[in-house]
């Protein structure tokens, strides 16, 4: 009998070193057994391992492509016999190429389905991680760090990471399970098998979860097999939106007929939380303590109009409070919204890109909106950006025109016409005023150039290429604009 206990959960690679030794000395599978150091049935593993002697003239092993993609998920699977399993259809491959495409062995159904449970616990965990924020410790500054605890049925822990550090790259996180944890720093991914265990925190992102799921809830499209299908009970408890569910269906044919009765334009039933909240803060004329800090709190509970009724949460500006460059989008989108900063979905990416090319440190930046409040129309389960109308903007240009104060830039970049209007009031064509360099009645510089959502737009490749060159010179214009000018503050830096 041969015995082969893998490290931690057993990877591929332990795996197939392993695997390849004993298919290479002609070892059956019935004689092997395989184990992990700490195996899911309460065993340990062996004292040792035994291998077969290496067997060097054996000519390279030739396994097909689709048995590689197949070991690659069933590996991660937490049942013991996923490696005794492996070993024979890798043993029986070596007599037939075609195994794998026998729908009714019982080998390659049993590792069919094993696959199938994996991807289904992977896509679970894209869909319900919840990350919340970890504050930094008082007087320092960094990169935002989050934290989630997930728990997942297998050992997919390696093969999902890539997924978030793709999805969440530019703040710090760290994923714990109870089979392992993974984390991201801006620069190294890194995994670990160690068994984690679950933290008691809570955070006010719980609060924005609610009021996002609340908002994409539709009471008229609701079928609760399904939904709890999608949403199985199991991940309820991790779910600070789950704590929603019960109430939402209950009164989801009420919802319905009320729905019917209002008029379209009326803000969504479900943002009562948000709105009760945001009436209980008085709404502030003048920024409280003078600081960027405090008038972001203060912006958190703004109702000046009626787009917080559906927004997630504020967008309020990021960057130094003493950057010499404050840069104006228009409002923030559905990522945004989501992750309470500006320009980190598509568009910010593209214009993340532009500032790399074109030399600019993003960080150097205060990144800001002219409104901070997501506008959108929800379509099914999506979330459809409206451009915000001009009371919507001269409501909002409050906060802008607070943000200027406090940060003192030199130079003000307005993306597009929205920002334009809300630091300005000229309705004038882009084209028209684009690239010129204009001084603000302040004595600030004005820049203006197009909004990098609009450079997505493009249909045509040949055409967006250009924009794109233009919009980096743009860039590179601002950059010399700072740089022509000796770094000048007309009153104190403000402390953020
Ligand atoms: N578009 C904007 O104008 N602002 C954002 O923050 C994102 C997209």
């Amino acid at each position: 009998m041969y015995r082969y206990s893998l490290r931690g959960r057993g990877d591929l690679t332990e795996w197939r070193d392993a695997a390849r030794a004993y298919l290479m000395a002609g070892i059956v599978p019935d004689v092997i057994e395989w184990r992990t150091m700490d195996d899911a049935d309460g065993l340990f593993g062996f004292d040792d391992n035994n291998l077969p002697p290496p067997h060097e003239a054996h000519p390279p092993l030739s396994v097909p492509p689709s048995f590689i993609r197949l070991a690659g998920a069933v590996i991660c699977h937490s049942d013991p016999t996923r490696f005794a399993l492996l070993y024979r259809l890798l043993f029986r491959l070596m007599h037939g190429r075609h195994l794998l495409q026998m729908a009714s062995d019982t080998d390659v159904v049993a590792a069919q389905r094993m696959a199938k449970a994996v991807g289904r616990d992977y896509h679970k965990m894209t869909a319900f991680v919840r990350f919340k924020e970890l504050p930094l410790p008082a007087g320092t500054a960094g990169r935002r760090r989050f934290f989630s605890w997930f728990e997942p049925d297998h050992f997919i822990l390696a093969r999902v990471a890539p997924f978030f550090q793709r999805r969440f790259t530019d703040m710090d996180w760290l994923i714990a399970t109870p089979k392992g944890s993974a984390s991201w720093d801006g620069e190294t991914l890194r995994t670990c098998d160690e068994p984690a265990e679950k933290p008691d925190l809570k955070d006010e992102t719980e609060d924005l979860w609610r009021t996002y799921y609340a908002s994409i809830f539709n009471p008229a499209r609701l079928k609760v097999k399904m939904m709890t299908k999608e949403m199985p009970k199991k991940y309820w408890k991790n779910l600070p939106e789950a704590t929603l569910i019960p109430d939402l269906i209950a009164n989801a044919e009420a919802s319905v007929i009320e729905m019917g009765k209002r008029a379209a334009s009326e803000p969504l039933p479900f943002h009562h939380r948000i709105q009760e909240a945001a009436a209980r803060a008085p709404v502030p004329s003048a920024p409280a303590a003078g600081t960027l800090s405090a008038l972001k709190g203060e912006a958190r509970h703004c109702t000046r109009c009626d787009i917080h009724c559906l927004a997630t949460q504020t967008v309020f500006g990021d960057g130094p409070a003493d950057a010499r460059v404050m840069v104006v989008g228009e409002q923030p989108g559905d990522q945004e919204d989501l992750a309470g900063k500006p320009f980190v979905g598509p568009a910010g990416k593209l214009f993340n890109d532009t500032l790399a090319e074109a030399g600019i440190d993003r960080c150097s930046l205060y990144i800001t909106n002219a409104v901070k409040h997501f506008k959108y129309v929800p379509r099914g389960k999506r979330r459809i950006h409206q451009k915000p109308n001009m009371g919507e903007i001269r409501q909002c240009r409050w906060w802008l025109m607070q943000e200027l104060e406090l940060v003192k830039p030199e130079v003000v970049v307005a993306m597009g016409a929205t920002a334009l209007f809300a630091l300005t009031d000229m309705r004038q064509k882009l084209e028209d005023v684009r690239g010129e360099p204009m001084a603000l009645a302040d004595g600030r510089i004005l820049f203006v150039t197009v909004h990098p959502a609009y450079l997505l737009r493009i249909p045509d490749e040949a055409q967006r290429m250009r924009e794109l060159d233009r919009f980096r010179k743009d860039m590179n214009a601002v950059q010399r604009l700072v740089r022509a000018r000796a770094p000048y503050r007309s009153g104190p830096p403000n402390a953020s």
